[in-house]
Protein backbone atom coordinates (compact mmCIF):
# COMPACT_ATOMS: atom_id res chain seq x y z
CA UNK A 1 0.00 0.00 0.00
CA UNK A 2 0.92 3.43 -0.61
CA UNK A 3 1.68 3.60 3.47
CA UNK A 4 3.90 1.34 3.93
CA UNK A 5 5.91 2.86 0.54
CA UNK A 6 6.13 6.04 2.19
CA UNK A 7 7.28 4.73 5.36
CA UNK A 8 9.82 2.78 4.03
CA UNK A 9 11.44 5.70 2.26
CA UNK A 10 11.58 7.61 5.43
CA UNK A 11 13.23 4.70 7.21
CA UNK A 12 15.78 4.91 4.23
CA UNK A 13 16.35 8.62 4.30
CA UNK A 14 17.26 8.35 8.23
CA UNK A 15 20.21 6.00 7.16
CA UNK A 16 21.35 7.93 4.19
CA UNK A 17 21.57 10.94 6.97
CA UNK A 18 23.41 8.68 9.85
CA UNK A 19 25.94 7.48 6.93
CA UNK A 20 26.97 11.01 5.97
CA UNK A 21 27.55 11.77 9.85
CA UNK A 22 29.38 9.02 10.26
CA UNK A 23 31.64 10.24 7.03
CA UNK A 24 32.42 13.54 8.32
CA UNK A 25 33.32 12.84 12.27
CA UNK A 26 35.85 9.76 11.14
CA UNK A 27 36.24 8.86 15.25
CA UNK A 28 32.66 8.60 15.69
CA UNK A 29 30.82 5.59 14.04
CA UNK A 30 27.49 5.54 14.91
CA UNK A 31 24.87 4.34 12.54
CA UNK A 32 21.11 3.78 13.67
CA UNK A 33 19.75 0.35 13.19
CA UNK A 34 16.51 1.20 11.08
CA UNK A 35 14.95 -1.27 9.26
CA UNK A 36 12.23 -0.93 7.37
CA UNK A 37 8.97 -0.88 9.72
CA UNK A 38 6.03 -3.43 9.52
CA UNK A 39 2.76 -1.84 10.41
CA UNK A 40 1.60 -1.12 13.42
CA UNK A 41 4.33 0.59 15.59
CA UNK A 42 3.66 3.20 18.25
CA UNK A 43 4.54 5.76 16.10
CA UNK A 44 2.41 5.05 12.87
CA UNK A 45 -0.54 4.16 15.64
CA UNK A 46 -0.87 7.60 16.73
CA UNK A 47 1.11 10.68 14.77
CA UNK A 48 2.02 9.46 11.48
CA UNK A 49 0.25 8.61 8.42
CA UNK A 50 -3.16 10.29 6.82
CA UNK A 51 -6.12 10.88 9.20
CA UNK A 52 -7.88 7.42 8.21
CA UNK A 53 -9.99 5.62 10.70
CA UNK A 54 -7.60 4.09 13.07
CA UNK A 55 -5.13 3.76 10.54
CA UNK A 56 -7.10 1.52 8.68
CA UNK A 57 -6.04 1.85 4.79
CA UNK A 58 -7.67 4.16 2.53
CA UNK A 59 -9.26 2.99 -0.37
CA UNK A 60 -10.99 5.30 -2.73
CA UNK A 61 -13.51 2.25 -3.27
CA UNK A 62 -16.24 4.92 -5.03
CA UNK A 63 -13.50 4.56 -8.36
CA UNK A 64 -12.92 1.35 -8.73
CA UNK A 65 -15.82 -1.51 -8.65
CA UNK A 66 -13.06 -4.32 -8.42
CA UNK A 67 -12.12 -3.93 -4.78
CA UNK A 68 -13.48 -6.10 -2.11
CA UNK A 69 -13.62 -5.54 1.30
CA UNK A 70 -15.72 -6.72 4.35
CA UNK A 71 -16.60 -3.63 6.00
CA UNK A 72 -16.14 -0.08 4.95
CA UNK A 73 -16.28 2.82 6.39
CA UNK A 74 -16.71 6.17 5.34
CA UNK A 75 -19.52 10.30 4.62
CA UNK A 76 -20.42 14.43 5.45
CA UNK A 77 -23.60 15.81 5.14
CA UNK A 78 -24.95 18.56 7.42
CA UNK A 79 -27.35 20.59 5.67
CA UNK A 80 -30.29 18.93 7.82
CA UNK A 81 -29.70 20.55 10.93
CA UNK A 82 -32.26 22.49 13.11
CA UNK A 83 -29.19 23.36 16.00
CA UNK A 84 -26.01 23.36 15.61
CA UNK A 85 -23.86 22.54 12.40
CA UNK A 86 -20.61 21.30 11.73
CA UNK A 87 -21.05 17.79 11.43
CA UNK A 88 -19.91 17.44 7.86
CA UNK A 89 -16.76 17.32 9.36
CA UNK A 90 -17.88 14.73 11.42
CA UNK A 91 -15.82 12.03 9.12
CA UNK A 92 -12.38 13.31 9.78
CA UNK A 93 -13.23 14.64 13.16
CA UNK A 94 -14.07 10.75 14.49
CA UNK A 95 -11.05 9.74 12.60
CA UNK A 96 -8.76 11.90 14.38
CA UNK A 97 -10.36 10.69 17.66
CA UNK A 98 -9.14 7.33 16.77
CA UNK A 99 -5.42 7.92 16.20
CA UNK A 100 -4.63 6.71 19.46
CA UNK A 101 -7.08 3.24 18.97
CA UNK A 102 -4.13 0.80 17.95
CA UNK A 103 -1.59 2.49 20.17
CA UNK A 104 -1.81 -0.57 22.78
CA UNK A 105 -2.25 -3.34 20.29
CA UNK A 106 -5.92 -2.91 19.77
CA UNK A 107 -7.40 -5.68 21.26
CA UNK A 108 -10.94 -5.45 23.09
CA UNK A 109 -10.46 -7.17 26.08
CA UNK A 110 -14.36 -7.51 27.08
CA UNK A 111 -14.81 -8.09 23.38
CA UNK A 112 -12.24 -10.59 23.02
CA UNK A 113 -11.15 -9.87 19.88
CA UNK A 114 -8.84 -8.25 17.97
CA UNK A 115 -10.46 -5.98 15.20
CA UNK A 116 -7.01 -5.04 13.56
CA UNK A 117 -5.38 -8.52 13.32
CA UNK A 118 -8.64 -10.67 12.41
CA UNK A 119 -8.76 -11.75 8.92
CA UNK A 120 -12.11 -9.30 8.04
CA UNK A 121 -10.73 -6.94 5.35
CA UNK A 122 -11.26 -3.53 6.75
CA UNK A 123 -10.88 -0.08 4.44
CA UNK A 124 -11.64 3.43 4.96
CA UNK A 125 -12.72 4.14 1.56
CA UNK A 126 -12.83 8.11 2.22
CA UNK A 127 -16.22 10.41 1.85
CA UNK A 128 -19.30 9.89 -0.31
CA UNK A 129 -18.96 13.09 -2.64
CA UNK A 130 -22.16 15.02 -2.43
CA UNK A 131 -23.62 18.41 -3.16
CA UNK A 132 -23.73 20.88 -0.12
CA UNK A 133 -26.65 22.82 -1.94
CA UNK A 134 -29.35 20.69 -2.68
CA UNK A 135 -30.71 18.24 0.15
CA UNK A 136 -33.00 16.22 -2.50
CA UNK A 137 -29.48 15.64 -4.62
CA UNK A 138 -27.27 14.81 -1.41
CA UNK A 139 -29.72 12.52 -0.05
CA UNK A 140 -30.04 10.79 -3.22
CA UNK A 141 -26.34 10.40 -3.68
CA UNK A 142 -25.76 9.34 -0.19
CA UNK A 143 -28.32 6.08 -1.20
CA UNK A 144 -26.27 5.48 -4.25
CA UNK A 145 -22.82 5.87 -2.63
CA UNK A 146 -24.23 3.26 -0.30
CA UNK A 147 -25.95 0.82 -2.99
CA UNK A 148 -22.61 0.92 -4.30
CA UNK A 149 -20.61 0.04 -1.64
CA UNK A 150 -23.17 -3.11 -0.60
CA UNK A 151 -23.41 -4.81 -3.44
CA UNK A 152 -20.46 -5.78 -3.87
CA UNK A 153 -19.21 -9.62 -3.14
CA UNK A 154 -17.30 -9.31 0.41
CA UNK A 155 -13.82 -10.90 0.67
CA UNK A 156 -15.11 -13.53 2.85
CA UNK A 157 -17.95 -14.38 1.53
CA UNK A 158 -18.37 -17.26 4.27
CA UNK A 159 -18.86 -14.27 6.84
CA UNK A 160 -21.31 -12.22 5.19
CA UNK A 161 -23.70 -12.02 2.31
CA UNK A 162 -23.18 -8.09 1.70
CA UNK A 163 -20.21 -5.98 2.72
CA UNK A 164 -21.10 -4.51 5.91
CA UNK A 165 -21.21 -0.18 6.08
CA UNK A 166 -19.90 1.60 9.22
CA UNK A 167 -20.79 5.22 8.16
CA UNK A 168 -19.40 8.56 10.29
CA UNK A 169 -22.26 11.35 9.79
CA UNK A 170 -23.00 13.80 9.15
CA UNK A 171 -26.15 14.69 10.83
CA UNK A 172 -28.76 12.24 11.67
CA UNK A 173 -30.77 12.86 8.22
CA UNK A 174 -27.98 10.35 6.70
CA UNK A 175 -29.91 7.17 8.33
CA UNK A 176 -32.54 7.50 5.64
CA UNK A 177 -30.47 7.13 2.45
CA UNK A 178 -28.53 4.36 4.37
CA UNK A 179 -31.79 2.53 5.10
CA UNK A 180 -33.15 2.95 1.50
CA UNK A 181 -29.69 0.92 0.18
CA UNK A 182 -29.90 -1.48 2.65
CA UNK A 183 -33.55 -1.91 1.50
CA UNK A 184 -32.21 -2.84 -1.88
CA UNK A 185 -30.06 -5.58 -0.40
CA UNK A 186 -31.50 -6.89 2.69
CA UNK A 187 -35.37 -6.04 2.82
CA UNK A 188 -36.99 -4.35 5.67
CA UNK A 189 -34.82 -4.57 9.20
CA UNK A 190 -35.19 -4.23 12.88
CA UNK A 191 -33.38 -0.62 14.10
CA UNK A 192 -31.68 -0.20 17.30
CA UNK A 193 -31.18 3.45 17.94
CA UNK A 194 -29.44 5.24 20.45
CA UNK A 195 -30.74 8.47 20.95
CA UNK A 196 -31.73 11.42 23.27
CA UNK A 197 -34.35 11.99 20.56
CA UNK A 198 -37.08 9.74 18.92
CA UNK A 199 -36.40 11.35 15.34
CA UNK A 200 -40.43 10.29 14.60
CA UNK A 201 -41.29 13.42 14.76
CA UNK A 202 -44.30 14.14 12.07
CA UNK A 203 -45.59 17.58 12.48
CA UNK A 204 -42.62 18.92 10.20
CA UNK A 205 -43.70 22.66 11.17
CA UNK A 206 -42.53 22.25 15.01
CA UNK A 207 -39.32 20.09 13.57
CA UNK A 208 -37.54 22.58 11.06
CA UNK A 209 -40.33 24.13 9.24
CA UNK A 210 -41.72 22.65 6.01
CA UNK A 211 -42.38 25.12 3.13
CA UNK A 212 -41.53 22.43 0.79
CA UNK A 213 -41.33 18.37 0.87
CA UNK A 214 -37.57 18.11 1.17
CA UNK A 215 -37.44 20.40 4.30
CA UNK A 216 -39.70 18.09 5.84
CA UNK A 217 -36.87 15.49 5.70
CA UNK A 218 -34.54 16.53 8.08
CA UNK A 219 -32.08 15.15 11.39
CA UNK A 220 -35.75 15.02 13.32
CA UNK A 221 -38.57 13.38 11.02
CA UNK A 222 -36.42 10.78 8.83
CA UNK A 223 -37.41 8.11 11.00
CA UNK A 224 -41.03 8.71 10.22
CA UNK A 225 -40.34 9.01 6.41
CA UNK A 226 -38.65 5.62 7.07
CA UNK A 227 -41.59 3.85 8.42
CA UNK A 228 -43.52 5.28 5.87
CA UNK A 229 -41.62 3.86 3.48
CA UNK A 230 -41.68 0.29 4.47
CA UNK A 231 -37.79 0.49 5.62
CA UNK A 232 -38.42 -0.39 9.59
CA UNK A 233 -39.24 -3.56 11.13
CA UNK A 234 -42.44 -2.12 12.34
CA UNK A 235 -43.17 -3.38 16.44
CA UNK A 236 -39.00 -4.79 16.37
CA UNK A 237 -37.28 -1.41 16.49
CA UNK A 238 -36.00 0.43 19.40
CA UNK A 239 -35.03 3.76 20.52
CA UNK A 240 -32.60 4.22 23.58
CA UNK A 241 -31.94 6.82 25.66
CA UNK A 242 -34.47 8.68 24.72
CA UNK A 243 -34.82 12.20 27.36
CA UNK A 244 -36.02 15.33 24.90
CA UNK A 245 -39.11 17.20 25.83
CA UNK A 246 -41.88 16.25 23.66
CA UNK A 247 -45.26 18.70 21.82
CA UNK A 248 -47.19 16.20 24.30
CA UNK A 249 -47.65 12.51 25.18
CA UNK A 250 -48.97 11.87 21.73
CA UNK A 251 -45.39 12.10 20.27
CA UNK A 252 -44.72 8.91 22.07
CA UNK A 253 -48.12 7.31 20.66
CA UNK A 254 -46.83 8.17 16.91
CA UNK A 255 -43.60 6.54 17.57
CA UNK A 256 -44.95 3.61 19.03
CA UNK A 257 -47.35 3.26 15.64
CA UNK A 258 -44.34 4.35 13.91
CA UNK A 259 -43.02 0.63 15.05
CA UNK A 260 -40.44 1.68 17.91
CA UNK A 261 -40.21 0.54 21.48
CA UNK A 262 -38.28 3.14 24.13
CA UNK A 263 -36.26 3.23 26.76
CA UNK A 264 -35.81 6.17 28.20
CA UNK A 265 -32.09 7.41 29.53
CA UNK A 266 -33.85 7.62 33.28
CA UNK A 267 -34.92 4.28 33.22
CA UNK A 268 -31.37 3.20 33.43
CA UNK A 269 -30.94 4.05 37.23
CA UNK A 270 -33.31 1.39 37.66
CA UNK A 271 -33.04 -1.35 35.38
CA UNK A 272 -28.92 -1.13 34.56
CA UNK A 273 -26.97 -1.24 31.52
CA UNK A 274 -28.31 -4.96 31.83
CA UNK A 275 -31.70 -3.99 31.62
CA UNK A 276 -31.60 -1.92 28.76
CA UNK A 277 -30.02 -4.56 26.84
CA UNK A 278 -32.10 -6.89 27.61
CA UNK A 279 -35.07 -4.75 26.64
CA UNK A 280 -33.52 -4.28 23.25
CA UNK A 281 -32.81 -7.94 22.60
CA UNK A 282 -36.20 -9.31 23.24
CA UNK A 283 -37.91 -6.58 20.90
CA UNK A 284 -35.49 -7.18 18.01
CA UNK A 285 -35.14 -10.70 18.35
CA UNK A 286 -33.42 -12.89 15.34
CA UNK A 287 -34.29 -10.09 12.67
CA UNK A 288 -31.41 -8.41 10.89
CA UNK A 289 -30.25 -5.18 12.72
CA UNK A 290 -29.12 -1.40 11.47
CA UNK A 291 -27.49 0.20 14.42
CA UNK A 292 -27.80 3.95 14.36
CA UNK A 293 -25.86 5.82 17.24
CA UNK A 294 -26.69 9.37 17.71
CA UNK A 295 -23.45 10.96 19.71
CA UNK A 296 -26.12 12.90 21.62
CA UNK A 297 -26.97 9.45 23.50
CA UNK A 298 -24.20 10.43 26.09
CA UNK A 299 -24.79 13.78 28.12
CA UNK A 300 -23.52 16.97 27.38
CA UNK A 301 -20.20 16.74 29.74
CA UNK A 302 -18.90 13.76 27.65
CA UNK A 303 -20.05 14.94 23.91
CA UNK A 304 -20.62 18.76 24.10
CA UNK A 305 -20.02 18.85 20.87
CA UNK A 306 -23.23 17.61 19.23
CA UNK A 307 -25.92 19.16 17.19
CA UNK A 308 -28.85 19.43 19.39
CA UNK A 309 -27.36 18.33 23.23
CA UNK A 310 -29.82 16.98 25.82
CA UNK A 311 -28.52 17.27 29.55
CA UNK A 312 -28.98 14.46 31.76
CA UNK A 313 -27.99 11.63 29.43
CA UNK A 314 -25.72 8.34 30.07
CA UNK A 315 -22.01 8.04 30.38
CA UNK A 316 -19.43 6.88 27.73
CA UNK A 317 -19.34 3.85 29.98
CA UNK A 318 -22.80 3.55 29.88
CA UNK A 319 -23.39 4.08 26.06
CA UNK A 320 -20.07 1.14 25.13
CA UNK A 321 -21.68 -1.44 27.57
CA UNK A 322 -24.78 -0.59 25.74
CA UNK A 323 -23.05 -1.33 22.78
CA UNK A 324 -21.12 -4.35 23.40
CA UNK A 325 -23.87 -5.93 25.19
CA UNK A 326 -25.86 -6.41 21.39
CA UNK A 327 -23.10 -9.00 20.89
CA UNK A 328 -24.47 -12.14 18.62
CA UNK A 329 -27.58 -9.93 17.12
CA UNK A 330 -27.77 -9.72 12.98
CA UNK A 331 -25.93 -6.49 12.75
CA UNK A 332 -26.37 -5.32 8.56
CA UNK A 333 -24.52 -1.85 8.97
CA UNK A 334 -23.88 0.84 11.40
CA UNK A 335 -23.87 4.76 11.36
CA UNK A 336 -22.28 6.90 14.44
CA UNK A 337 -23.62 10.74 13.32
CA UNK A 338 -24.07 14.29 15.09
CA UNK A 339 -20.48 14.58 15.98
CA UNK A 340 -19.71 18.55 15.45
CA UNK A 341 -15.91 18.54 15.43
CA UNK A 342 -15.55 22.69 15.34
CA UNK A 343 -17.48 22.68 18.52
CA UNK A 344 -15.42 20.09 20.20
CA UNK A 345 -13.01 21.34 23.31
CA UNK A 346 -9.22 20.90 22.64
CA UNK A 347 -8.95 17.57 24.10
CA UNK A 348 -11.34 16.43 21.21
CA UNK A 349 -14.07 14.80 23.68
CA UNK A 350 -16.52 13.95 21.35
CA UNK A 351 -14.40 12.95 18.80
CA UNK A 352 -12.68 10.55 20.91
CA UNK A 353 -15.84 8.82 22.38
CA UNK A 354 -17.47 8.75 18.89
CA UNK A 355 -14.17 6.85 18.09
CA UNK A 356 -14.26 4.35 20.92
CA UNK A 357 -18.09 3.67 19.95
CA UNK A 358 -17.20 2.55 16.46
CA UNK A 359 -14.23 0.44 17.32
CA UNK A 360 -17.28 -1.41 19.64
CA UNK A 361 -19.09 -1.84 16.54
CA UNK A 362 -16.32 -2.94 14.59
CA UNK A 363 -15.48 -5.50 16.79
CA UNK A 364 -19.34 -6.71 17.05
CA UNK A 365 -19.15 -6.87 13.09
CA UNK A 366 -15.51 -9.30 13.24
CA UNK A 367 -16.92 -11.16 15.56
CA UNK A 368 -20.30 -12.17 14.26
CA UNK A 369 -21.00 -13.19 10.76
CA UNK A 370 -23.98 -12.43 9.44
CA UNK A 371 -25.39 -15.20 6.51
CA UNK A 372 -28.91 -14.44 4.65
CA UNK A 373 -29.32 -18.70 4.38
CA UNK A 374 -28.77 -18.86 8.38
CA UNK A 375 -30.83 -15.85 9.05
CA UNK A 376 -34.11 -16.50 7.36
C1 LIG B 1 -8.91 -1.89 -9.03
O1 LIG B 1 -8.73 -2.80 -7.97
C2 LIG B 1 -8.20 -4.04 -8.38
C3 LIG B 1 -8.26 -4.97 -7.16
O2 LIG B 1 -7.58 -4.41 -6.07
C4 LIG B 1 -6.82 -3.83 -8.95
O3 LIG B 1 -6.29 -5.06 -9.38
C5 LIG B 1 -6.89 -2.85 -10.11
O4 LIG B 1 -5.59 -2.55 -10.56
C6 LIG B 1 -7.58 -1.57 -9.69
N1 LIG B 1 -7.81 -0.75 -10.88
C7 LIG B 1 -7.43 0.53 -10.92
C8 LIG B 1 -7.77 1.26 -12.20
O5 LIG B 1 -6.85 1.09 -10.01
Amino acid sequence: MNLSTALFIVATAITASGVSVRARTSQVSFTPKVKPISYPTAAEGVFSGIGTFAHFPYVDCFRNESINYDTAILAPFDTATIYRPGTCFNPSGICEGSRRTILAGGYNVPQKVNPFTSLAVVLDTGDIAMTPYDNEVAIRQLQLGHQDLLHRTPADISRSSFPRVITLGGDHTITLPILRALNSAYGPASVIHFDSHSDTWYDTTSVGGASREIAGINHGTYFYGASKEGLIKKGNSFHAGIRTTLNGPEDYEVDEEIGFEIVEAREIDGIGTKGVIEHIRNCVGDNLVYLSIDIDTLDPSFAPTTGTPESDGWSTRELRRGVSGLAGLNLIGADIVEVSPPFDDNGQITAIAAADLVYEVLSLMVRFPVLLEEVE
